[in-house]
């Protein structure tokens, strides 16, 4: 996907733009996770996401996008993202279903992903959902002025290959909040110390994309949604961040 290269210094109004729609987008995650349970097909739930972004005054950035069909991404089991909901993919007990929630909302953009387990499933999985969102505050927790991008890949990749889990390596995080995807990339693994130095007002959104065999992909007859080649669950968790001088400032809070 094209994205321009040069990494946006946000101002403090622009800031505000991206809390306001990282705070809609994490709201609208957070109702999406309370209605995943068994018997809801995933284009329920798209239509709810819309209802729901509606009442709130945004709308989906998704639909549309490079010819994106729905409004949300709701990936199953070994869909890994860009899951399109369907009326025929109906959740159960069990299933590990990754909710990918991008909002429009005054002008910006927020972004935020989470799995979340329908009922209970067995240990590995639930370690991969755990572990997951462990890579992800690893990356977050490097995201500081003064690193470099490279440092949020490798602690990313330290979590994931500590956990054994395959990184998805074709998918990024990216910068975010006036566009959907901006400058940098932000791969899941290599070096640190490594690529783009990070400054204050920076806006990113960190995303690892974990499988619990290999890391292999492939993009399904709808053009669109990503599975593992091995037919094994996968995971996606994301936030999208503000770097400061200090500690991240968490723009979609969970
Ligand atoms: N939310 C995705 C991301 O994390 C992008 C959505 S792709 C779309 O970058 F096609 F659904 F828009
Ligand atoms: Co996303
Ligand atoms: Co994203």
């Amino acid at each position: 996907m094209a994205r321009s290269r040069e990494i946006v210094v946000k101002s403090p109004e622009q800031l505000e733009g991206c809390r306001r729609a990282g705070q809609a987008a994490a709201d609208v995650l957070r109702v999406m996770c309370e209605a995943v349970r068994p018997g809801v097909s995933t284009k329920w739930l798209d239509d709810f996401a819309a209802r729901t972004m509606a009442a709130m005054g945004c709308r989906s950035a998704d639909f549309g996008y490079c010819g994106y069909p729905a409004q949300t991404c709701i990936s199953v089991n070994e869909a890994v993202i860009h899951g399109v909901p369907r009326e025929d993919v109906v959740l159960k007990d069990g299933d590990v279903v990754s909710v990918d929630i991008t909002v429009e909302c005054g002008g910006f953009v927020g972004d935020n992903a989470r799995t979340v387990i329908v009922g209970d499933a067995p240990p590995e999985v639930r370690a991969l959902v755990e572990n997951t969102e462990r890579a992800l505050a690893a990356g977050i927790a490097a995201a500081r002025a003064g690193n470099r991008v490279g440092d949020i890949s490798h602690a990313v990749e330290v979590v994931a290959n500590a956990s054994r889990l395959g990184i998805v390596r074709e998918y990024v995080g990216h910068g975010c909040g006036i566009d959907m995807h901006e400058a940098p990339e932000i791969p899941n693994y290599g070096p640190s110390h490594r690529g783009p130095l990070l400054q204050e007002g920076m806006v990113l959104c960190i995303e690892p994309m974990l499988t619990l065999g290999s890391r292999r992909i492939r993009v399904l007859e709808d053009g669109w949604t990503v599975v593992t080649c091995d037919g094994k669950p996968a995971a996606h968790a994301e936030q999208m961040v503000a770097v400061t001088r200090g500690d991240p400032e968490i723009l979609t809070p969970r």
